[in-house]
């Protein structure tokens, strides 16, 4: 049921990315961008997006090209994610890493790349929101991936290898790198339905929640899973000594902890039944999944 939902909006998405390139001028990077956008990816961020926006009436449409944006900015983290300076990844998606297939400078320079097609996107004529909610997306969608979103909790998460890290540190690192972009998805909705601030926080504070459920179960993932089934290398965070909460409180507590977030996150929603139906089956999805 969900893997047939996940699959329209990964089918919808892409048709609206690929028309989106397809109208530009062609360039000698969009062939490793499109590697990077179009080689997979669960459009789990969408998805949430999509749920979201569903408890507060909003067009399909206009989600999947937000959606779309965000898929862009999430597709660039990966493909720097997995660059030699970073976790030196080969595998990405069960295909070679785009820095494997076209060069380091190529990778580098399609993820920036990728990172500010997600502002053409939102800033463009196309997208019929008004100006004054396009701004508010662009400047929350950029806090997401910026010092304070997925960058800085890049250099966290690269700065914490083999230390001890107190677990709300890595609560944060985590947040950070993975919460914010989520965070950004679960308040969009609400900029765009111009709810007021106190509502708007609150969504991102369940969106940082969500993101850290996903990053939890991904280092889940990471410990138990298998290349096969993940698409990317398994077992690296402890090669790697990573600071996740694995490492500080061992696979069974971890599985707790998520368990417990996940009850959290349910809890924050209840309101919003029967109408959140879909972003709990999401919810319970991310926790999981194998991949
Ligand atoms: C992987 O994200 C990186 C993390 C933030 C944990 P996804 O698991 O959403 O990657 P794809 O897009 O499905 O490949
Ligand atoms: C990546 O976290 C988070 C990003 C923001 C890209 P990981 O390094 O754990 O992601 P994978 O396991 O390589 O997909
Ligand atoms: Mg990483
Ligand atoms: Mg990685
Ligand atoms: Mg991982």
């Amino acid at each position: 049921m969900i893997k047939r939902k996940l699959n329209k909006i990964a089918k919808d998405t892409n048709l609206f990315l690929k028309r989106f390139i397809s109208k530009q001028k062609k360039s000698n990077l969009m062939v490793a961008m499109k590697y990077g956008l179009f080689s997979g990816g669960k459009k789990i961020r969408s998805k949430i997006l999509i749920d979201v926006g569903s408890l507060f009436n909003l067009d399909y449409k206009t989600l999947i090209i937000i959606g779309a944006s965000v898929e862009c900015i999430h597709s660039y983290s990966l493909i720097h994610d997995d660059l030699p300076c970073m976790d030196d990844d080969s595998i990405r998606r069960g295909k070679p890493s785009a820095h494997i297939k076209f060069g380091e400078a190529t990778a580098v320079l399609a993820g920036n790349s990728l990172l500010t097609m997600a502002f053409e996107i939102l800033s463009h004529k196309d997208l019929r929101i008004n100006e004054k909610t396009k701004m508010d997306l662009i400047n929350k969608i950029s806090e997401s991936s910026g010092h304070l979103g997925i960058a800085g909790g890049q250099y966290l998460d690269l700065n914490y290898e083999r230390k001890k890290i107190s677990k709300k540190k890595i609560e944060e690192m985590e947040i950070k790198k993975t919460g914010k972009l989520f965070s950004f998805c679960c308040a969009a909705p609400l900029i765009i339905k111009k709810k007021n601030k106190s509502d708007i926080k609150k969504f991102e504070n369940i969106g940082a929640d969500i993101g850290l459920l996903f990053q939890v179960a991904d280092d889940l993932i990471d410990y138990k899973g298998s290349l096969l089934v993940a698409g990317k290398k398994t077992g690296k965070d402890k090669k790697k000594g990573k600071a996740t909460l694995i490492s500080l409180l061992g696979y069974k507590n971890t599985i707790k902890y998520a368990n417990i977030l996940l009850k959290k996150i349910n809890n924050k929603l209840k309101r919003y039944e029967p109408k959140s139906k879909s972003l709990s089956e999401t919810l319970n999805y991310i926790l999981n999944r194998n991949k």
